[in-house]
């Protein structure tokens, strides 16, 4: 297609630290928990923005297909909300792809909607600053708040009806070489989605009190082992922040098990990997079965390569710190 896109737009995925899981304010989208976040190089979504006037609808593609009309209408609303900051009425063409590896496994609706909010405020020359994108993309999904950033990024909780909550960058990508190094335990979708999974676990399960009020000195103890350069501490925390969130969401009624054999075999050798050759590394996995592994830069290549011995993993990618949303 020849006609101009009025803006192109690149995000990388994120992985939490310290989860996000449960909801304060479910209208606004607002997290019941704060959340710290690592950006993640070369996990991108690229999206491309035309705005149409001669359009009745949006029209909008996600990996070379129609989008559905619950795809869509996420979308739409986000579009909905740029145009109403900037009155402005044309409909868009969005064209979005996730150039992520197929070991990813990965939710790519952080990267999906900070990616949607730069390329819409560009295409609608709305020139919000980056707070203020990240509040728009919250509300389409939490953690895409944090993609709007690189590095090391802060999505505070949310109180009910602070509509501008966003995330805050707390260290750039230089900050820390460390990595994470993905373990594919499954293929295909998760079964329940993360904002079903965490509204049932906040409607059912007897741990998620106890939960949101503990996940907050968590996340403390993460935002200063970071500040610090101390794996060690941080990673104990954040295996707790998910084995925490995950007891939530086991408990709920009917409960969410999201592990899979290869799960838990990826979760030993991250341990084995620890206890027996006296390597830094922690796990930590969002609402899905995949193993994710931070450590050190430099012991990454032996992460990777006892991952990908691990009966059941299919296969494992190794992400750095990555930067923030950029727009063309
Ligand atoms: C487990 O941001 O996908 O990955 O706000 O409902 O769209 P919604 O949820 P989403 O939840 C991510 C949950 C998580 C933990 C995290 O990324 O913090």
């Amino acid at each position: 297609m020849s006609r101009k896109w009025h803006a192109i737009s690149k995000a990388c995925a994120n992985i939490a630290l310290a989860k996000y899981w449960g909801k304060a304010d479910v209208p606004l989208n607002l997290p019941a928990v704060p959340s710290i976040s690592m950006t993640l190089d070369g996990l991108v979504t690229e999206t491309k923005l035309r705005v149409d006037p001669s359009l009745d609808e949006d029209h909008v593609e996600l990996d070379g297909r129609v989008a559905t009309a619950a795809e869509a209408k996420r979308v739409v609303a986000l579009l909905e909300d740029i145009r109403g900051r900037a009155r402005r009425k044309e409909h868009a063409v969005v064209i979005s792809r996730n150039r992520f590896p197929t070991a990813a496994g990965l939710a790519s609706s952080a990267s999906g909607f900070a990616a949607l909010a730069a390329a819409a405020d560009r295409g609608y020359e709305l020139g919000a600053s980056e707070r203020v994108l990240s509040a728009i993309a919250r509300q389409a999904s939490a953690s895409a708040a944090r993609s709007i950033y690189g590095g090391f990024v802060e999505l505070p909780a949310g109180k009910p009806g602070k509509k501008t909550l966003a995330a805050k960058p707390l260290f750039g990508q230089d900050h820390w070489d460390l990595r994470i190094v993905v373990a594919q335990a499954a293929k295909g979708p998760k079964k329940v989605g993360s904002t079903e999974g965490m509204e049932r676990s906040r409607r059912t399960s007897p741990f998620y009190d106890a939960w949101v009020e503990k996940a907050p000195a968590i996340t403390r103890t993460i935002r200063t082992a970071l500040k610090k350069k101390d794996l060690d501490t941080l990673g104990a925390a954040m295996e707790q922040s998910t084995m925490a969130f995950h007891s939530c969401a086991m408990t709920a009624s009917p409960g969410i098990l999201y592990w899979q054999p290869a799960t838990m075999a990826a979760l030993h050798t991250v341990r084995r990997l620890r206890d027996e050759r006296g390597i830094s590394v922690w796990a930590t996995m969002d609402a899905g079965p995949h193993v994710k592994a931070l450590c050190h830069a430099a012991d990454a290549r032996k992460v990777r390569r006892a991952l990908r011995e691990t009966p059941g993993v299919l296969e494992t990618l190794v992400a750095a710190p990555g930067p923030g949303v950029t727009v063309r």
